[in-house]
């Protein structure tokens, strides 16, 4: 199969028998999946841990016994799980499954950044960032801890990139300190997609509806969302709310997820286009195959491991 394929349908006989495969497979090879919410729904349920970024990177630095790590999630999630457990071999069933946003910041564009605003100004960047930009920042965040790693910098001012929501997001709950965007327009090129109009139509047709979004969505819908936060909260959030109609605003596989686990409310996904095609890069197939030929292995060298590492730990350190 081509490595580009974005998308295939299996049938589900063929989704029982490769599961089933799958998991013989992650015996014999003494490995552990671990699987990110917007992963479809058989690789989630063939996940032994399933996640946000924090959470399935704190699962990664905790992996003891098993031999291989493999990352059902994008290139920067199966990286950051090498750089946590450097001694495990960790796999990424398909190596064209990249974050779009991290390729908007380089460590060329955090130098100059630096070089503008002052070398004693700290540069935070999001987890969604290659090996290689994280070395060149001093801390990471994620969804789930960003106005807490800003904070306890405790500083004034703050570079922080990529993604620009998450950095107003950051901004409106600290007011104090300024957070300056690097790049000027970072962001996802899938919560960019929802929006008010489509939201408030959704609204009309179940007036009791709550919306939940996740902060990569543009602030006016950050604005009117009931809850913000991070795929974990997110779900969590969906499993206590009383309300029965709950309207999301993230990627289509935690809505799934919500769906699945939830029967007795409804889910509904703020816009039916919003589906990471690189998420989606990941199937049932060639998760199989990574297991059975032990591909496609995340190497990252050594001078960028250890300086990106660093700036995962402080993250770590900070909350
Ligand atoms: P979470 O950290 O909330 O899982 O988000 C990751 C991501 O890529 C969102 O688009
Ligand atoms: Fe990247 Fe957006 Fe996909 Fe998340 S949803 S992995 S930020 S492109």
């Amino acid at each position: 199969m081509n490595v580009r394929t974005l998308k295939k349908n299996f049938s589900h006989e063929e989704i029982a028998k490769l599961s089933e495969e799958i998991l013989a497979l992650k015996e014999e090879k003494n490995a552990v999946i671990l699987a990110h919410y917007y992963q479809e729904l058989e690789i989630q349920d063939v996940g032994d841990i399933v996640g946000d970024s924090l959470g399935l990177s704190q699962a990664a630095r905790d992996v003891e016994d098993a031999d291989f790590i493999v990352f059902a999630g994008v290139h920067f999630m199966a990286e950051t799980a090498k750089i946590l457990n450097p001694t495990k071999t960790v796999l990424i069933p398909n190596v064209n499954a990249g974050c779009p946003m991290a390729s908007q910041c380089s460590p060329d564009i955090i130098q100059a950044a630096r070089e503008k605003h002052g070398s004693d100004v700290p540069v935070v960047v999001y987890v969604n960032t290659t090996a290689e930009t994280k070395a060149a920042a001093d801390v990471t965040c994620t969804s789930s801890n960003a106005p807490i790693v800003v904070k306890n910098l405790g500083v004034k001012k703050v570079l922080f990139g990529p993604d620009r929501n998450l950095g107003l997001y950051v901004q409106k709950q600290l007011p104090d300190v300024e957070v300056i965007p690097v790049p000027e327009d970072g962001h996802c090129i899938v919560h960019k997609r929802f929006s008010v109009t489509a939201i408030e139509a959704i609204k009309e047709q179940y007036p009791d509806a709550v919306l939940i979004a996740h902060p990569e969505c543009n602030e006016d819908v950050q604005d009117i969302a009931d809850l913000v936060g991070s795929t974990s909260s997110l779900r969590r959030f969906g499993r206590e709310t009383k309300a029965k109609v709950i309207i999301v605003a993230t990627e289509k596989g935690l809505v799934d997820r919500l769906n699945k686990d939830n029967p007795e409310k409804k889910f509904i996904l703020a816009k039916d286009t919003a589906i990471c095609r690189n998420m989606k890069r990941i199937n049932i197939e060639n998760l199989k195959d990574s297991l059975l030929h032990e591909q496609h292995e995340i190497i990252i060298p050594k001078e960028i491991n250890d300086k990106a590492e660093k700036a995962i730990l402080r993250m770590f350190e900070l909350t």
